[in-house]
């Protein structure tokens, strides 16, 4: 920081704004709030005029859908929608259940000149609910991860989660990188700009990507493109996110969308960079006057922004086979890694209680992740489901198995926060998904740093072989 900046952050008075995650996550994921899954609240999606069917792409089962079958009211369904499914109550929840940090899948239509109305229909408004939750989780001083979670031109077939149940896949194309890299470009401005993004720690590039390499062409170079978008806007702000790091100074200009203008045109960022900075110009400019934040991204302060580096994620290496790329080789600063377990898809263990609880019980995927450089690593996504039927009693066992063994990780994300409780979801579906319901049923501990026994995986745990 040169003496003039120094002088003049303390002439103004700048806070150090402290954005970093906690030592430890203890969190759940935002699902189905500002990215609907049908499959979570089919009572309120019925209600709302959407179907249920056992092959999403054959019904009105996606926001996709939704948004193509109802063009003139979709806008005001799901306002109504993110009102009442995340509200003030259930931050209250979060605390009361002693959680820090939250997950929060997103559509890349939450940067709404993003879409391209002609062929793709998605909900408008979003961003103002985003916020208004936003701000209600940094009043409760919740860490928040941002997940771009369903990209630009579908990136996995058939998945609700993706926005579109589609076997017409898109997302590892030139122009499709390219708008996720604007998304990420508008995000990292954001969340370093927008007082109500504070608590804003981290944003995940691509969530649950196919997991075969081989079909998804170009992801590695996305990867790296993806940090260096989210690097380029903070060298703007003057963000450090590496030790000798040189601060960047454009005195000329007092307005960071001017700056990025500007920046954009020269040959500091490479090309993929250099036209994701461009193209999110307009788009924070248009957003700064639409939510009255112009103070925040066109004044002097914007500059001399102190705020931690975001995090950079990736799924982990090991999600994807067939000759990976390695998420770790993009890194530049803070990086962290997303692992998901799902037992009750099938392919992980046997469907009785000692092939779960051994297979949970003997994970190494923290130290085989580690070994490949993907740490620190967080598991983002699991929940007690398990591939048969379960007592209580499995279901506290299995509990506090998976929170001890992904308690030695960076922390957790449970999938989800709620689940809706109606006559038509399968009432195991809140049972073993509901974070809320687990507590309140008992099988997870009020305090999520806690365990019912400490010693529910001794039994289990394979002895390692004398050498
Ligand atoms: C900042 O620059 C943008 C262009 O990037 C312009 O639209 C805006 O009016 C400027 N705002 C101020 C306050 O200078």
């Amino acid at each position: 920081m040169s003496l003039f900046t120094l002088t003049l952050s303390l002439l103004l008075g700048f806070q150090f704004v402290h954005a970093g995650l906690p030592a430890k996550i203890y969190g759940v994921n935002l699902g189905s709030w500002l990215l609907i899954e049908p499959w979570m609240m089919p009572a309120e999606w019925i209600s709302m005029g959407g179907e249920i069917c056992n092959d999403c792409s054959k019904c009105i089962q996606s926001e996709y859908a939704f948004s193509e079958k109802y063009p003139d009211t979709v806008d005001a369904k799901f306002a109504k929608h993110w009102d009442t499914w995340f509200n003030q109550a259930d931050v209250d929840d979060l605390l009361e259940n002693g959680l820090n940090a939250v997950r929060i899948p997103l559509g890349y239509w939450i940067v709404e000149a993003l879409v391209d109305r002609k062929t793709e229909f998605y909900p408008r408004g979003g961003i103002k609910a985003l916020r208004r939750g936003l701000t209600q989780l940094k009043k409760a001083g919740i860490s928040v991860v941002l997940d771009h979670h369903a990209l630009p031109g579908v990136h996995t077939p058939n998945q609700m989660f993706a926005g579109r149940c589609t076997t017409d896949v898109q997302f590892y194309t030139d122009y499709n990188f390219h708008r996720a890299l604007v998304w990420t470009a508008v995000m990292t401005a954001l969340s370093h700009l927008d007082p109500a993004f504070e608590t804003v720690a981290s944003i995940q590039a691509v969530n649950e990507q196919i997991m075969d390499a081989s079909k998804t062409p170009g992801y590695g170079e996305f990867s790296k493109n993806f940090v260096k978008t989210v690097r380029a806007v903070e060298t703007l702000l003057n963000i450090h996110y590496k030790r000798g790091h040189r601060s960047f100074d454009d005195r000329a200009s007092s307005n960071f969308t001017a700056t990025m203008e500007k920046m954009s045109r020269t040959s500091t960022f490479s090309l993929p960079v250099a036209k994701a900075l461009q193209d999110a110009v307009p788009i924070l400019v248009s957003l700064a006057v639409e939510l009255k934040i112009q103070t925040s991204i066109f004044g002097l302060s914007s500059l001399f922004r102190k705020r931690e580096a975001l995090v950079t994620n990736f799924m982990d290496i090991g999600w994807q086979h067939n000759n990976p790329s390695n998420p770790a080789d993009a890194a530049i600063g803070p990086q962290a890694y997303d692992s998901h377990l799902y037992y009750n898809f099938g392919g992980v263990a046997a469907p009785n209680e000692e092939a779960h609880m051994r297979h949970i019980c003997n994970l190494n995927r923290i130290e085989t992740n580690a070994a490949l450089g993907n740490t620190p690593l967080w598991f983002g996504e699991w929940w007690l489901a398990p591939m048969f039927e379960a007592s209580d009693e499995f279901l506290r066992k299995f509990a506090d198995a998976q929170k001890l063994v992904y308690g030695r990780s960076k922390g957790w994300f449970f999938w989800n926060f709620k689940i809706e409780q109606s006559d038509v979801i399968p009432a195991d579906y809140p049972r073993t998904r509901s974070y809320t319901e687990c507590v309140r049923r008992g099988y997870l501990t009020k305090n999520p740093a806690a365990v019912h026994d400490p010693h529910v995986c001794d039994p289990y745990i394979t002895p390692a072989v004398p050498a």
